[in-house]
């Protein structure tokens, strides 16, 4: 038998990837199309490369989209590392007229990943409050509690010590500062005290490409939180995306990113 299926797409700053995803185990169910996401990476351009994703795996289903902004309604209302003409767009509606009218949700990036690995993935078997957060070229943020999901968290922005959280400890700030490990790890610590005295979190996942070099930093940090790695690495986008479309549970209704 069949389980249910979801086509998600997962919008960064490099890549933009897809995959249609079985919605009852998470797991990919053809390999995913990544095509490089177009410079400026404007609403248009964007939506023209979604639509040629989903025109390559032959989906004519809804579609769950991602965007490294805080989405409420379908709008997107930041831009923090995207083109800022993202911000007011509908990309709801934009995304669904380019895809001939179907079914569309757009969320927040992070917010795709933690329902993924809350569901499937690091954060399955936690009771209690799991908190996510993406290690990219900013630090992305999804807070879940009993798998119920408090949308549009942006604890990246979140001032620590005079700087924003992202400023100290995403990962692209190792990269261009040539922190090693230890000195990064010591920033991260610094951003996860403040997340965890203000939130009390059961758990801390970490993912983001930095998350599958895992060993070289997790064990290095000096929280009262456990860290967990992510376990979904590079296909949470595209599974929390997709599992937004169809496999909505009441919770993901209430917090209106379900159709
Ligand atoms: C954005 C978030 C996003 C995160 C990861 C931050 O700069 O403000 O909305 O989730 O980057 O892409």
């Amino acid at each position: 038998m069949v389980g249910a299926r979801g086509f998600g797409v997962d919008v960064g700053g490099s890549g933009i990837k897809g995959a249609l995803v079985d919605l009852t185990t998470g797991e990919l169910v053809e390999e995913r199309i990544k095509i490089d996401t177009p410079h400026p990476a404007t609403p248009e351009a964007v939506a023209a490369t979604v639509t040629e994703i989903v025109a390559r795996a032959g989906w004519d289903g809804p579609v769950g989209i991602t965007l490294p902004s805080v989405v409420t309604a379908g709008i997107a209302r930041t831009a923090a590392n995207i083109d800022p003409s993202w911000i007011g767009t509908d990309a709801r509606a934009l995304f669904a007229a380019a895809l001939g009218g179907r079914g569309v949700v757009v969320l927040n990036d992070a917010d795709a990943a933690g329902l993924a690995e809350d569901r499937f993935g690091a954060g399955k078997d936690v009771d209690g409050v799991v908190v996510l957060l993406t290690f990219g070229t900013g630090i992305g943020s999804a807070i879940l509690h009993h798998g119920v999901l408090l949308p549009n968290t942006e604890l990246g922005h979140l001032e620590v010590d005079g700087k924003e959280a992202e400023h100290r400890a995403a990962s692209s700030i190792k990269e261009d500062k040539g922190l090693s490990y230890k000195e990064w790890a010591a920033e991260v610590t610094r951003v996860l005290r403040r997340f965890e005295d203000l939130l009390w979190p059961d758990l801390f996942i970490a993912g983001g490409g930095i998350s599958r070099k895992h060993d070289k930093w997790i064990p290095r940090l000096e929280n009262r939180t456990p860290v967990v790695p992510a376990a979904l690495l590079n296909t949470a986008g595209i599974v929390g995306a997709a599992l937004a479309t169809g496999n909505a549970s009441p919770n993901e209704r209430e917090t209106g990113i379900a159709p």
